[in-house]
């Protein structure tokens, strides 16, 4: 009975990793866009990366929050997120990279759309726009 049903099992395997690999890769290349961040246009303080940051971080980084939730650091404070920019922090604690305490504190990464476009406005200056 075994030496029967090994063989017929291993080709139901094959068939099937043959079969939904196939309609994996063809669709997925219809229906997801490669990438549908667009970090090309003006990226504005005021509007983008603010509300980046009030929905991620202001509930702790805000002026009534900071000091006990946010560790001290007023990020909507132009002048204290100018100085996370200078001193690396910003970019390090949102790619949760070494070098500074890995943020949203305690929660998960901010999505790659969001990490891009604040990437790229520290890129450009991070100009007060
Ligand atoms: C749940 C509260 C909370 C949230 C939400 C939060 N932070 Fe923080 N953040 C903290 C605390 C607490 C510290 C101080 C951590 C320490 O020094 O141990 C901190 C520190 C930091 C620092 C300094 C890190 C360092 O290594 O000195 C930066 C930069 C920062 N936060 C950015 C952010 C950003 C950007 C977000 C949103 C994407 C965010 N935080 C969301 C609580 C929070």
């Amino acid at each position: 009975m075994k030496k029967l049903v090994t063989p017929y099992f291993v080709f139901l395997i094959m068939a099937f990793s043959i079969i939904f690999s196939g309609c994996y890769n063809s669709k997925a290349d219809l229906i997801i866009p490669h990438n549908d961040c667009d970090t090309t246009g003006i990226i504005s303080y005021r509007s983008d990366v603010t509300s980046i940051l009030q929905q991620n971080c202001y509930i702790c980084h805000s002026a009534d929050k900071y000091a006990t939730n946010g560790g001290f650091h007023q990020l909507d404070k132009f002048s204290v997120l100018q100085q996370m920019i200078a001193n690396g922090k910003l970019l390090k604690a949102i790619n949760h990279l070494p070098g500074a305490v890995p943020m949203p504190y305690g929660g998960s990464k901010l999505s790659d759309c969001d990490i891009m476009k604040i990437t790229a406005w520290v890129n450009r200056g991070a100009p007060d726009n």
